[in-house]
């Protein structure tokens, strides 16, 4: 028999089943709490809630181990290209060559945009953010795709999906083009993803472009680590709007709305202006590091700590390694990444941040690579969109293959007025 945790409340005790993860991690189950006893439980923002067994991403905080269906995060990174690892997340096992040359195939044949659709971007203005062009033209897929919206329906969902893996990166790039006012370049199907999404961002018409291999590889390497991430803020709200049957487009632009904050994906974008305004006010760490200690202050060290993660994000490893070696390969001396080093060096010997376990996290380097590459800042978000993309469509997938499925809707302890008579306007 399986272990049973005991509540106690007031002369009542309840046994609540103990469900335990492949990993050795405990939840007590609390669905029938309610029907039982009148009582929910309180938790804002999630801090001890699991909303739903995942076999998709294992992620141990306290010892900075994440893996995706299995597979440590080192270990892709090293091994596999970005639609390797898609495919790992959503069908659950690595591909064979056939599974993964077909799926190659499937992809190519989905990034083009509906000549329409560009129309759509002579509408925004041009100072617009390109996250909430990226939201807007997702959810607008479901207009010109109105053959892939079922998510009862297998092989709509299937099309679904490469159209949203195939059609991201021509959608981010034309936001950037339309931006700094060059023509689209159209996708070309035999290169490979990295490839394509960095000729659609830098080539022009009028001349030649070359593609840039060690680009290509950090390009790769970036989305790979953050393909997926288990329950955070955007997956759970991808999730969530998809608990409702909506479809898979909508759900995806949710989740990409949920991503642009500042304290979730927009972090990286956070990050390199926080970089820049130190520099900018004579390089001193040690001050910007006191200020984020000083709560009347409101000001963060972005790009570090994190909710799961009280160790060094494993991901932070990764990516400062690889930008360690993009930038002396490539002798692109870059102060804001010296500044950086400096910056995580001042934290972690400081007693604020040791005491509450911060590290810096998959944010803290990312931008740095990204503009060795040559992506405007307001494009950093946008590539983790792209990365995120595989990990939301699997948890998307789950979730509706589960036959313990409800639309989510929490509950919530109401602290307003009790029931009071209406005033008429002229005696209030
Ligand atoms: N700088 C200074 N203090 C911090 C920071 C930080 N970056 N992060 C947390 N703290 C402090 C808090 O003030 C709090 O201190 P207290 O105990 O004295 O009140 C304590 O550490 C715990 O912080 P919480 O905000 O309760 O932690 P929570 O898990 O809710 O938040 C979060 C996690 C949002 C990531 C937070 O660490 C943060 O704001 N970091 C900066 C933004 C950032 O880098 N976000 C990207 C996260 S990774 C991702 O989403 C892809």
């Amino acid at each position: 028999m399986s272990e049973m945790a005991k509540l106690q409340l007031g002369d009542r005790q309840l046994e609540l089943p103990v469900i335990e993860g492949s990993e050795q991690e405990h939840a007590v189950d609390i669905s029938a709490l309610r029907a039982q006893t009148g009582y929910i439980t309180i938790d804002e923002g999630y801090v001890n809630t699991g909303s739903t067994q995942s076999a998709i991403t294992y992620l141990d905080g306290e010892n900075g181990i994440l893996r995706y269906r299995g597979y440590p995060i080192e270990q892709l990174a090293v091994n596999c290209d970005f639609v390797e690892v898609s495919y790992l997340l959503i069908y659950g096992e690595l591909p064979t060559r056939q599974q993964l040359d077909e799926f190659r195939q499937k992809l190519r044949r989905h990034t083009l945009l509906h000549e329409d659709m560009s129309a759509f971007y002579d509408g925004f203005p041009r100072d617009a953010h390109p996250m909430a062009i990226l939201s807007s033209t997702v959810s607008a897929l479901s207009t010109f795709y109105q053959d892939s919206l079922d998510p009862r329906d297998d092989e709509q969902v299937e099309l679904c999906i490469y159209r949203l893996i195939a059609k991201l990166p021509t959608i981010a790039a034309y936001s950037y083009k339309k931006s700094i006012g060059q023509p689209f370049i159209y996708p070309q199907n035999n290169l490979n993803y990295c490839q394509n999404f960095l000729r659609m961002m830098f080539a022009v018409p009028c001349e030649p472009y070359e593609i840039d291999c060690d680009f290509v590889d950090a390009l790769n390497l970036l989305l790979i680590v953050h393909a997926d991430h288990e329950q955070n803020c955007s997956t759970s709200t991808v999730r969530m709007v998809g608990s409702s049957n909506a479809n898979l487009f909508a759900s995806i632009s949710a989740g990409i709305c949920a991503l642009w904050g500042p304290l979730h994906g927009g972090a990286n974008e956070a990050v390199i202006r926080m970089l820049e305004d130190i520099r900018d006010n004579g390089g001193n760490v040690k001050k910007y590091v006191d200020m984020a200690k000083d709560k009347s202050s409101k000001v963060r060290l972005m790009g570090f700590g994190h909710r799961v993660y009280k160790n060094y994000d494993p991901r932070a490893t990764i990516i400062k390694d690889v930008c360690n070696r993009l930038l002396k390969k490539r002798n692109i001396p870059d102060p804001i990444f010296e500044i950086a080093q400096e910056l995580e060096e001042v934290a972690l010997s400081d007693d604020y941040f040791i005491e509450r376990k911060l590290y810096p996290n998959v944010d803290f380097y990312s931008g740095v690579i990204y503009r060795a590459i040559g992506i405007p800042m307001d494009m950093f978000t946008v590539l983790f969109a792209m990365g995120r993309m595989p990990g939301w469509i699997a948890q998307w997938l789950e979730m509706h293959r589960s036959e313990s499925k409800r639309i989510a809707r929490p509950r919530q302890i109401y602290t307003g007025e009790k029931e009071r008579q209406f005033k008429p306007l002229d005696q209030r």
